[in-house]
C-alpha cells in the first residue's frame, strides 16, 4: 500500500533530503542514515537529460531503495513526458509523485493517472512560472512544489523573489484547498527557511543542507523542524 501525503502531520514542518546531494556510490545507506535522522520523507530527484539539462535515474533505482526506507519517497520528476513513466515509478515504489507543468503531458490527464495509480499528486512550477499558472488544479492536487532555483542541480542559491509567489499560493489554498501543501525545493538551509516558511511552505526539501550539513543530519533537520512555529496559520 502506498502512503499518502495527506496522512501525513499537517501542522508542522515536514522535511525532505533530496538524494542528489547524497553518495550515489553508497545510495542505500544514505537514505538509512537521514531516516535515523529524522526527515519525514525522502526527495528523489528523477531528471531525463531533456527537461532539464542532468540525467539522474530512473525507476529501477526507486525500485532498489524501496526496500531500505519505510517513509514516503517523494519523487520530484524533471522529465518532458511524466505520463510515460508515471505508473513504472509508482510500480517501483514512489508514493507522492511531482511532475512539473512546464512538461510536454496535459496536467489533467496527468493528475488522473496518477490517481488510478494511487499516488498522491504534486505539481511543480519553474521560477519563471507564475503562481496562476496552477490555479486550475489546485483543488485536485495534494502539494505544490515552487521551485526555489532553476531544476537541474543541487547546490545553487536560494531565490528570495520566490517568497511572494509563495504567499500568493497559501493565500489561495487557505479558501480553495486547505489540505494541500506547499512543498520548496532549491537552496533550502537554516538560513534561507524561515522566511517561505512565514510565507507559507511547509515541506522542505534539502540536499546541501542536509547530506553536507558541517553539525550532521540529525541536527540540520532538528533545526528545520524547529521553524515549525513560524508557519502561518491556516
Ligand atoms: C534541483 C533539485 C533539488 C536539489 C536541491 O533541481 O530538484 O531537489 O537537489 O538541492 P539543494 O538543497 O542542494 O539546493
Ligand atoms: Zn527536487
Amino acid at each position: 500500500m502506498k502512503q499518502q501525503l495527506k496522512e501525513l502531520p499537517a501542522d508542522r514542518i515536514l522535511v525532505s533530503p533530496s538524494i542528489l546531494s547524497a553518495d550515489f556510490s553508497n545510495l542505500a545507506a544514505d537514505v538509512r542514515m537521514v531516516e535515523e535522522a529524522g526527515c519525514d520523507m525522502i526527495h528523489l530527484d528523477v531528471m531525463d537529460g531533456h527537461f532539464v539539462p542532468n540525467i539522474t535515474f530512473g525507476p529501477p533505482v526507486v525500485k532498489s531503495l524501496r526496500r531500505h526506507s519505510k517513509l514516503l519517497f517523494d519523487t520530484h520528476l524533471m522529465i518532458s513526458r511524466p505520463l510515460r513513466y508515471a505508473k513504472a515509478f509508482a510500480e517501483a515504489g514512489a508514493d507522492l509523485l511531482t511532475f512539473h507543468l512546464e512538461s510536454e503531458d496535459p496536467p489533467s490527464e496527468m493528475i488522473r493517472a496518477l490517481r488510478e495509480l494511487g499516488c498522491s499528486v504534486g505539481i511543480s512550477i519553474k521560477p519563471k512560472t507564475p503562481a496562476e499558472a496552477v490555479f486550475p488544479y489546485l483543488k485536485e492536487i495534494d502539494m505544490v512544489l515552487v521551485m526555489t532555483v532553476e531544476p537541474g542541480f543541487g547546490g545553487q542559491s536560494f531565490m528570495a523573489d520566490m517568497i511572494p509567489k509563495v504567499a500568493e499560493l497559501h493565500t489561495l489554498l487557505r479558501t480553495h484547498n486547505p489540505a494541500c501543501r506547499i512543498q520548496v525545493d532549491g537552496g533550502i538551509d537554516a538560513k534561507t527557511a524561515p522566511e517561505i516558511i512565514r510565507a507559507g511552505a511547509s515541506i522542505l526539501v534539502a540536499g546541501t543542507a542536509v547530506f553536507r550539513a558541517e553539525k550532521g543530519a540529525a541536527e540540520a533537520i532538528r533545526t528545520l523542524h524547529s521553524y515549525t512555529p513560524l508557519l502561518p496559520l491556516r
